[in-house]
């Protein structure tokens, strides 16, 4: 299917069993369609058979609306969000936000007054799933307080079929369980959630398609996300990701340009443009011409001042992409490139699909085209039967990149990915040692790093007041490091020259020189 192709303007993708609804563009339907499918439809979420999908056409859809009688459901009512997880979590939240305040909704951050509260999960690590069960928990004494109130959980947990049983068998008082390919169907499952009687379930294990009109409630006006794809197909062995979110899905060139030029007009200075593996952007259009370079170098020319772009992979990272990233501007040169683990035989039992040499002349590249760039990471210690030599060339390995900044991680197993089969020797207790070395290193070399940064002048997007002091302003470097100084409120939204005075291991501090924007 071509570019144009995808851009079909049918009905958004329902319920499979529902034939009649099916047919329909989503206005038409009627609510004896929506409970007709309500019957019929549950089905667990399967990873067995998100493994087996094959490459089927994506379409991509215009033609999200809310029906009038769904419009007021929300009018006097509250809503609360409380999200896990990834930016991409994040993003889902504010067209969740989105859609029930067009709804009606309105925002709460008190959970007594909310009138409907929804958890949207995380499933990357078993403690991030401890933490929503515990939260579950917590939030059972305010349903039977208030019988009224409406229980959701969506995101990654949700798309596990042994979370769905868990909540169904456990946790009767959930009112409503969504997944990741579920939420422009919101509307519809609120309003089964109030008048039915049941847990409301409606998880797809097939990816919908591309639904391009939501509503949004973005978080301030200063930085935005911009999804450009959707899922993943990469299957690294240890995660849930490709299961949760299912199989590759780019969004198409045009539409994503037009959001961030919309940004651009209403005055954000940010955008991250989000993907779980955005190197991957455009491998699904039929005729792979155009990828993330293509669509970064007209990004470039866009008028925003800042854009950045995460999670890459090392595998898709290609000379297209560093000789536009190379062009600077407003194409930032902080590049966050998860690695994993610095050994060959490790990375290849994970199916990262790269060796630790491919990634350093990787590196190479990047530094080559551009000297000044940044780069932090990911990485996973204990991955089963880890040696302490694998582990050492992972310590190696981070030193010779010299990241400046990593996020690190105790493997965990993930029901239903082929390493969670994996026997194991490394004792809890060894890998807790090993994360222990690991951060010492990384802490050391960003405090190195920010060291460099003591007297000079950096350009700071003033993103508000600090969470530890309303006194005190703090933003982030064209390089993502934190900077928190004093200054005016009036110039928060604004790029301003700071003198850095300290170096702290994760901030800097900075006293302000003018408060004049610098772009
Ligand atoms: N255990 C530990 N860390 C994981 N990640 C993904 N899956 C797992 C897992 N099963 C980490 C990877 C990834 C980041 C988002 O989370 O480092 O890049
Ligand atoms: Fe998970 Fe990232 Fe690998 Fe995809 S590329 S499977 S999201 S770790």
């Amino acid at each position: 299917m071509n570019e144009q192709q995808r851009k079909e303007m049918g009905s958004i993708q329902q319920p499979e069993q529902d034939k009649t609804a099916k047919d329909k563009p989503l206005k038409e339907k009627t609510t004896e369609d929506f409970a007709k499918y309500f019957e019929t439809t549950y089905q667990p979420p399967s990873l067995k058979s998100a493994k087996k999908r094959g490459k089927e056409d994506v379409s991509v859809h215009y033609d999200f609306e809310i029906p009038e009688d769904l419009k007021g459901l929300g009018n006097g009512k509250k809503f609360l969000i409380r999200t896990y997880g990834c930016q991409m979590n994040e993003h889902d939240t504010e067209v969740m936000a989105g859609i029930l305040t067009d709804m009606g909704y309105e925002s709460t951050s008190d959970q007594k007054e909310a009138d409907i509260i929804l958890l949207n999960t995380c499933a990357i690590r078993e403690n991030a799933e401890n933490k929503v069960f515990g939260e579950i928990g917590h939030l059972k004494s305010l349903k039977r307080e208030k019988p009224d109130l409406l229980l959701g959980v969506c995101g990654c947990m949700s798309q596990e079929e042994s979370v769905v049983n868990r909540i169904l068998q456990k946790h009767q008082f959930i009112d409503l369980i969504f997944g990741t390919h579920n939420i422009h169907r919101l509307p519809y499952l609120v309003k089964e959630a109030l008048f039915g009687k049941e847990m409301v379930v409606e998880v797809w294990s097939k990816e919908g398609d591309i639904v391009e009109n939501l509503p949004r409630e973005r978080k301030g006006n200063i930085k935005a996300w911009v999804n450009i794809m959707y899922g993943c197909d990469k299957f690294c062995t240890y995660c849930i990701v490709p299961y949760t979110r299912g199989k590759e899905r780019s969004r198409l060139p045009e539409d994503i340009i037009q959001e961030v030029r919309q940004l651009a007009a209403q005055g954000y200075k940010e955008v991250t443009l989000l993907g779980q593996n955005v190197n991957a952007y455009g491998k699904d259009f039929e005729d792979m011409t155009y990828g993330l370079g293509d669509l970064m170098n007209e990004i470039h020319k866009i008028d925003i001042p800042r854009v950045r772009f995460t999670t890459s992979h090392p595998r898709d990272f290609d000379d297209r992409l560093i000789e536009v990233l190379a062009q600077g501007g407003n194409l930032l040169d902080h590049i966050h490139l998860p690695v994993q683990s610095g050994s060959s035989d490790v990375l290849k039992i994970m199916a990262r699909k790269y060796t630790r040499e491919r990634y350093l002349e990787l590196v190479d590249k990047i530094r080559t085209a551009m000297p000044n760039a940044t780069l932090t990471t990911d990485i996973i210690v204990g991955f089963p039967n880890e040696t302490e030599e694998q582990f050492q060339e992972t310590l190696t390995l981070v030193e010779e990149v010299g990241f400046e900044g990593a996020y690190t991680f105790i493997y965990s197993p993930r029901e239903g990915t082929p390493a969670a089969k994996m026997q194991d020797n490394v004792p809890m207790e060894v890998k807790k040692e090993r994360l222990q070395r690991l951060n010492a290193v990384i802490n050391h070399q960003s405090a190195q790093a920010m060291k460099k940064y003591e007297d000079e002048i950096v350009h700071v997007l003033v993103e508000g007041e600090s969470k530890n002091n309303p006194d005190v302003l703090a933003g982030h470097t064209d390089k993502n490091k934190l900077v928190n100084f004093r200054g005016p409120k009036s110039i928060i939204g604004q790029i301003v020259p700071v003198r850095v005075t300290k170096a702290k291991t994760w901030s800097l501090d900075g006293e302000m020189i003018e408060a004049v924007e610098v772009k």
